[in-house]
């Protein structure tokens, strides 16, 4: 008999959506560069920009603040690296302004950038978060100093999902003089955003984690913002990005924008419910848990568990026995045994961390899939937490020798 496969990963990346499928395959035949100025190039060029309005229109933006990116990594190290040279050269006005303000739980591709950025002489200041996740605003508003070019807060994080507050930070960033960002990779289409009722200078999304393709996303630049491109030597996206368009994915960009804008509200209604019943059935059947992020103001999708005395790579081997699919820590950290940087931040301990486990679920998630993941997940705590105790009674018996 084929194991069941339940999928609970989607924080790590989505299925495609069968409409954008269907969307993208419609469209594979269309090769022409979109700078053509012939009847193949202005085909893909009229595509391109008719995903660059549904984009825009979706968080409230006008067509020209879009920059197509190669992904949310790709935007992130966009914005970042516009503070990389010490004088900002590059940014008429802010030439005084080379320090930038950052979390200690943001994506890797934001926090790594900023130690490099730190290590080539931009001055980065990580900000602390509470046992929830939520950033420390009274120390954001001592890290705001004369010097401060960018702040750039995620929306929502990646592992606990918990969501900032940041129409607040954006106010306080702009009191300061200072740019504001957003890595809103994970919030997009999970809740509604306005880049205007936030205020903010950047945003960053990516289509896979929205059942798009892989390999795409898009930049928010507010008109006016300073800006200098991160990949140079062309002049498409209006010399903002260079580089031939992923026009197949921008089309599957769009059209997973067009399926989140018709589907979310109410999925997110659906997942919040499946949500607190996973919580519940886990705090019925398993002792000793700890949910990490916070218990509101979080991802209507994320649950983020620690099962002390059970390692969350154990875990997460026995549950893909089953055919459930979860992760630990983020998945670009995966394969690295260190503790996970979010979960410390929040003042969890290296081995409260290590036994946690990230499960996000997603539109094709059922009610089904939790009762199948509350039937057998006790089972594979209780299994490791009892081989656990028998390692150390091993090591105790081979002590005694
Ligand atoms: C919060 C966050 N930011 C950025 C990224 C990177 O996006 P991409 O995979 O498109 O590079 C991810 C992906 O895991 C993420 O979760």
């Amino acid at each position: 008999m084929e194991t069941r496969r339940v999928y609970l990963d989607h924080n790590a990346t989505t299925p495609l959506h069968p409409e954008v499928k269907r969307e993208m395959i419609e469209a594979m035949e269309m090769f022409g560069n979109p700078s053509s100025m012939h009847v193949f190039g202005r085909e893909a060029r009229a595509n391109v920009e008719h995903a660059r309005k549904i984009v825009a229109g979706f968080i409230g933006a006008h067509e020209d603040e879009i920059v197509f990116v190669g992904s949310g990594s790709e935007a992130n190290n966009t914005v970042l690296s516009l503070f990389a040279c010490a004088s900002n050269l590059c940014l008429p006005g802010f030439k005084a302004r080379t320090s930038i303000i950052t979390t200690k739980i943001e994506h890797p591709c934001v926090l790594e950038t900023s130690e490099c950025l730190a290590h080539k002489g931009t001055k980065v200041k990580f900000l602390d978060v509470d046992q929830y996740g939520r950033i420390d605003m009274d120390q954001l508003k001592e890290y705001l100093t004369d010097d401060v070019g960018l702040v750039s807060v995620m929306t929502a994080n990646n592992e606990i999902g918990t969501i900032q507050d940041v129409a607040e930070i954006t106010k306080m960033a702009h009191d300061n003089g200072s740019l504001m960002h957003t890595d809103a990779v994970q919030a997009i289409g999970k809740m509604r955003m306005d880049v205007n009722d936030l205020g903010i200078d950047f945003l960053t999304m990516s289509a896979h984690k929205i059942y798009g393709p892989k390999g795409v996303g898009a930049l928010y630049v507010r008109k006016g913002t300073p800006y200098c491109p991160f990949i140079r030597g062309g002049h498409q996206e209006k010399g903002r990005r260079a580089g031939t368009e992923n026009t197949l994915g921008i089309i599957g960009l769009a059209k997973a924008i067009e399926m989140r804008d018709a589907e979310m509200d109410d999925e997110a209604k659906r997942l919040a419910g499946m949500r607190d019943a996973l919580k519940s059935g886990i705090e019925e059947s398993i002792d000793n848990v700890v949910f990490n992020g916070h218990p509101a103001l979080s991802l209507p999708n994320t649950v983020n568990v620690s099962f002390p005395g059970a390692e969350g790579e154990s875990i997460l081997l026995y549950l893909d026995l089953q055919g459930i699919a979860v992760s630990t820590g983020s998945a670009c950290a995966s394969g690295s045994l260190d503790p996970s940087h979010v979960l410390l931040a929040t003042g969890s301990s290296p081995e409260r961390a290590h036994g946690s486990i990230r499960i996000s679920m997603g539109r094709e998630t059922t009610m089904d899939d939790i009762g199948y993941m509350l039937g057998v997940l006790p089972g594979i705590i209780e299994r490791i937490r009892s081989m656990s105790t028998a390692y150390i009674r091993g090591e105790e018996h081979v002590a005694a020798k």
